[in-house]
C-alpha cells in the first residue's frame, strides 16, 4: 500500500481531476517483478485525457523523471502504455521501517462516523449451541473486528431465538416430565431430553400440541407462570452460550433477542395493513412476492401469532431507529438465504430506501469427518466437546514436542480452539466445511497452529536479539524483498475482507505471511547474520511480520501465544 501511496503522490499533480484516491484504485501490482513494483496501465486514463495510453504513459514518464519529488523508485519507464516504477531498497527499508513502528499498520478511518449492526451466533434458547451455530459467530465476530478495525462504530446483535411456539412444547413438557434438579445440573442437555420427548409424545396423544399451543399463548398473554420458566430457560441456556462464547472471543453489544421485539410487532402488521400490502390467505396474513419470484413472506398466522420473519421486520426497523445504521448485515447459514431475501423485500415494497442497507452474509454446511450435522437426527456435536477435544489433542502434540513449555494448558486450549477457528475461516465462507482432525490441528500445514507458531518464532528471535537500531539497515536478499511486499500487502487485505464480507481473505493471507517469512527465514540467517546492517534490517522483518500476524490473527479470533 505504501508504494501506491509513495507512486500516487508523484501522479496526483500530473493528474489534475483525479483525487489521490482514484489513482490508487487504478494503480496494480505487476504479476512478473521485471515489469516493476507498481504499474499504472494509461489505457484506464485515455478516456479522460483523450490521448492514446502510450502517449500518457510517455509522457508522464518524462515529467516524473524530470521533477525532483522522486525519492522511493530507483527507476520509472513506459512499456507499451503501461507506467512501471520500481522501488529502490532504501524505501523499502524505510517502508520497512514505518511498518515495524505503526502500531496501527493495517488500520484506516474509511468507517469514521459510520455505524455498522452484525447481527451473528444468535443459537436458540434451550437448543445445543452446536457446531452449525459455530460458523455464524466466528465469522460474524471477524467481520466485526474487521470493521471496527476500520474505524467503524460496531453494535454487534444476539439475536437470540428466545421466542416462539416452541417455549410452549418445552412449558408443557417441562410440567409433565421434567425435573428442575436435572435442568439445574445437566442444563440445555435436560432442556433437550424434554423437548425430544414431547415430540415423541405427541406423535401419539394430538392433544399435547393443543396444550403446547395454549401456553405459548399464556406466555405472549404474560402469564406469570408461564413467562418465570421461559426466563429460567433463557438464564440456563445463556449461561452455557457464555462459556462457549469465553472460549472463542466472541462478545455482544446487545442482546435483545426474538422476544425483545414481541411488542414491536403490532406496529409492523398496522403499518403493512396501512399500506395495503397484506393479504388474506386461508386465516392467515401474507405479502405476496411472487412477482418477485419468491413464495409470498408469511407475517401473521391463522391464530394470529406472528413468526420470525415478522421479529426480524421490527427488528430491523427498531435497529434502523436506534443506530442509524449504515448498514445491517446478517450472518447465518445460506439455508436461510430465501427468509433474508423475502423480508428484505418486505421492508423495500413499504417504501424504506434503507432496505438496500440490508445485506444476508450467508455460509455453508459443516460435517465432521464427512458426517453432516443435523439436531434432528442427533448426530449433534456439541461446540464444548469439540473445542476439548482439539485442546487435548494439542497437549499432546506439545508433551512431545515441547514438553517443558510454561502454561502449558493455556496455550494448548489457544492453539487448539485457534485451530478451530482458523479452520473454519479458511475457505471462502459459502464453502461447505468438513473437519477432519489431521488437517485441522496440523502445525506444518495451512492450519491456525502453523499461523501461531510462525508467530511465536518470531517473538522468539526478537527476545533473543534484544534491542537493535533500525536506522541501519541494508536489504540484500531477494527473499527479503519477498517478504516485505507480502507484508506491504496487510492494508489491502483487510480492506479486501471489509468489503467481500470475507474474513477469509485475511487467513489465506496469513498463510502467505508465514510461507514467504519461512522462506525468507531459511534463506537468511538473522542472529548470526553478516554485519550489522544487514542483522538489523532482518530484524526489522521478523518484528513487522510478528505485528502483521499478531494483528491479522486477533482480526479473526485467535489468540497469539508467545511460545508454543
Ligand atoms: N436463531 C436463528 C437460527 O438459529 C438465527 C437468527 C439469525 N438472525 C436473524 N435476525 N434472523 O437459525
Amino acid at each position: 500500500m505504501y508504494e501506491k501511496i509513495q507512486a500516487s503522490e508523484l501522479l496526483s499533480p500530473l493528474l489534475e481531476g483525479l483525487d489521490t484516491e482514484e489513482i490508487i484504485s487504478m494503480l496494480e501490482y505487476p504479476s512478473d517483478r521485471k515489469l516493476g513494483d507498481i504499474a499504472l496501465p494509461c489505457f484506464k486514463l485515455s478516456r479522460t485525457l483523450k490521448k492514446p495510453p502510450v502517449m500518457i504513459a510517455k509522457s508522464l514518464c518524462e515529467a516524473i523523471n524530470a521533477s525532483e519529488k522522486n525519492e522511493t523508485f530507483e527507476k520509472i519507464e513506459d512499456v507499451n502504455g503501461y507506467l512501471n516504477f520500481y522501488i529502490s531498497k532504501e524505501a523499502l527499508a524505510r517502508n520497512l521501517v514505518k511498518m515495524s513502528e505503526d502500531e496501527k499498520y493495517g488500520s484506516s478511518d474509511v468507517g469514521r462516523g459510520k455505524t455498522i449492526v452484525i447481527d451473528y451466533s444468535a443459537p436458540n434458547i434451550a437448543k445445543p449451541f452446536h457446531i452449525g451455530h459455530l460458523r455464524s459467530t466466528v465469522i460474524g465476530q471477524a467481520i466485526k473486528n474487521i470493521y471496527r478495525f476500520c474505524g467503524y462504530e460496531c453494535i454487534g446483535v444476539n439475536h437470540l431465538g428466545d421466542w416462539g411456539t416452541q417455549f410452549g412444547k418445552l412449558i408443557v413438557a417441562y410440567k409433565k416430565w421434567g425435573s428442575k434438579e436435572a435442568i439445574e445440573q445437566k442444563g440445555i442437555k435436560a432442556l433437550t431430553e424434554i423437548y425430544v420427548k414431547f415430540h415423541e409424545e405427541a406423535e401419539k396423544d394430538e392433544k399435547l400440541e393443543d396444550e403446547a399451543r395454549e401456553a405459548f399463548s399464556r406466555m405472549e398473554k404474560g402469564d406469570e407462570e408461564c413467562i418465570s420458566l421461559w426466563k429460567w430457560f433463557v438464564e440456563i441456556s445463556i449461561a452455557e452460550f457464555k462459556k462457549v462464547y469465553n472460549l472463542i472471543g466472541a462478545q455482544f453489544e446487545s442482546w435483545n433477542g426474538e422476544s425483545f421485539y414481541f411488542d414491536k410487532t403490532d406496529a409492523v402488521v398496522e403499518a403493512l395493513k396501512a399500506k395495503n400490502m397484506l393479504v388474506l390467505d386461508n386465516g392467515a396474513y401474507i405479502v405476496p412476492l411472487d412477482e418477485y419470484g419468491m413464495p409470498p413472506c408469511l407475517i401473521l398466522k391463522s391464530d394470529g401469532s406472528t413468526i420470525y420473519a415478522t421479529r426480524d421486520i421490527a427488528a430491523a426497523f427498531y435497529r434502523k431507529k436506534t443506530y442509524d445504521f449504515d448498514k445491517c448485515i446478517y450472518v447465518t447459514s445460506a439455508g436461510q438465504s430465501l427468509h433474508f431475501a423475502q423480508f428484505f423485500k418486505v421492508i423495500e415494497l413499504m417504501g424504506e430506501e434503507w432496505a438496500k442497507n440490508l445485506v444476508h452474509v450467508p455460509f455453508g454446511t459443516v460435517s465432521i469427518d464427512g458426517a453432516k450435522l443435523a439436531t434432528r437426527t442427533g448426530n449433534v456435536v456439541l461446540l464444548e466437546d469439540l473445542f476439548k477435544e482439539a485442546t487435548d489433542k494439542t497437549l499432546a502434540i506439545i508433551n512431545e514436542k515441547n514438553p517443558g513449555l510454561e502454561n502449558k494448558e493455556e496455550v494448548a486450549s489457544a492453539v487448539g480452539v485457534g485451530a478451530i477457528i482458523f479452520h473454519d475461516l479458511s475457505n471462502n465462507r459459502i464453502k461447505d466445511i468438513n473437519f477432519v482432525w489431521d488437517e485441522v490441528l496440523n502445525f506444518d500445514g495451512n492450519t491456525g497452529p502453523y499461523v501461531q507458531y510462525t508467530y511465536a518464532r518470531c517473538e522468539g528471535i526478537l527476545d533473543k536479539a534484544g534491542k537493535y537500531d533500525k536506522k541501519i539497515l541494508a536489504l540484500t536478499d531477494d527473499a527479503e524483498y519477498n517478504i516485505i511486499k507480502t507484508l506491504e500487502l496487510f492494508p489491502e487485505k483487510i480492506n479486501q475482507a471489509r468489503c467481500e464480507l470475507e474474513p477469509s481473505v485475511i487467513s489465506r493471507y496469513l498463510l502467505d505471511v508465514c510461507q514467504e517469512f519461512n522462506r525468507f527465514y531459511h534463506d537468511c540467517p538473522v542472529l548470526k547474520a553478516d554485519g550489522d546492517k544487514v542483522r538489523n534490517a532482518r530484524l526489522a522483518i521478523v518484528e513487522a511480520t510478528g505485528s502483521v500476524l499478531k494483528r491479522g490473527l486477533e482480526l479473526i479470533g485467535l489468540k497469539t501465544p508467545k511460545n508454543i
